[in-house]
């Protein structure tokens, strides 16, 4: 497709200052990436992100996995945009199904739609966490969960503003616990999400936006989902704390 296929990797609340020394001086020795076909963010814990930027390779762009919702002030313990873009940093995970789902986060589908408006607004890209929880795939609501995520999400943004998000796709069954989704599957809800797309924001938004996958990515299982056709990357979680996270960045092949 002439979509540019996008590799995140979430390193969730994992690692240590010596464990991202050694993981960015793997990825820094890794060859034969075509960055003319793909696009690779990392995330580290934010106490690490200024660490991991100052190490890593520059062609692999450094993400936050979460921010504030509006301008820096008195917000205790939060990381404002602000400062994801003063430390050199491109892209900001939003709406992950942890933060979305854990009892003690339980972050909303309004806070992540006006979190995303707020980046967007002030220059960061944001990777769109979206997914179906297993009860909810199991009663057939898997495309109204993910319409309605981005249902809130869209009431906050412009047209334009999709340009700056990339959507991963993230079956709440599927994270962290080695159930990868089916191609086929997998194949569906992008499918679904692209046509919600090109229904509610426009053709040309949907033919453009990237639709990654996220959900137990392995180096082994990830050709076979990278050749459906709806799908445009990986957002991998365990896997990217490792050197082979580089066999997943070249799934493009
Ligand atoms: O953001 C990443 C996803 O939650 C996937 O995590 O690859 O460990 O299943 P996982």
């Amino acid at each position: 497709s002439a979509r540019k296929f996008f590799v995140g990797g979430n390193w969730k609340c994992n690692g240590s200052k010596q464990s991202v020394q050694e993981l960015c001086e793997a990825f820094n020795a890794g060859k034969n990436i075509d960055f003319n076909r793909v696009e690779v963010v990392v995330a580290p814990p934010s106490v690490y992100a200024m660490l991991t930027r100052s190490i890593l390779r520059p062609d692999f762009g450094v993400a936050l996995q979460n921010c504030w919702v509006g301008k820096p002030g008195a917000f205790t313990g939060e990381v404002a945009v602000e400062m994801i873009r003063d430390i050199g940093l491109s892209h900001v995970i939003l709406g992950h199904s942890e933060r979305r789902h854990l009892p003690e986060i339980r972050e909303s589908d309004d806070v992540i739609g006006r979190k995303t408006k707020y980046a967007i607004d002030k220059g960061v890209h944001v990777i769109l966490c979206i997914g179906e929880l297993l009860e909810e795939r199991e009663a057939g609501r898997t495309r109204e969960v993910n319409e309605r995520q981005l249902s809130a999400v869209r009431a906050h943004l412009s047209a334009d503003d999709w340009a700056k998000v990339v959507i991963a796709y993230e079956p709440v069954w599927a994270i962290g616990t080695g159930k990868v989704a089916t191609a086929a599957q997998a194949q569906e809800a992008h499918s679904e999400i692209r046509s919600w797309i090109r229904r509610q924001v426009s053709e040309a938004c949907a033919s453009q936006m990237r639709i990654l996958y996220g959900g137990s990515v392995t180096p082994e299982n990830c050709l076979e989902l990278a050749a459906q056709p709806d799908v445009d990357g990986f957002l991998v979680g365990g896997a990217s704390l490792k050197p082979t996270f580089l066999d997943i960045v070249r799934a493009y092949q």
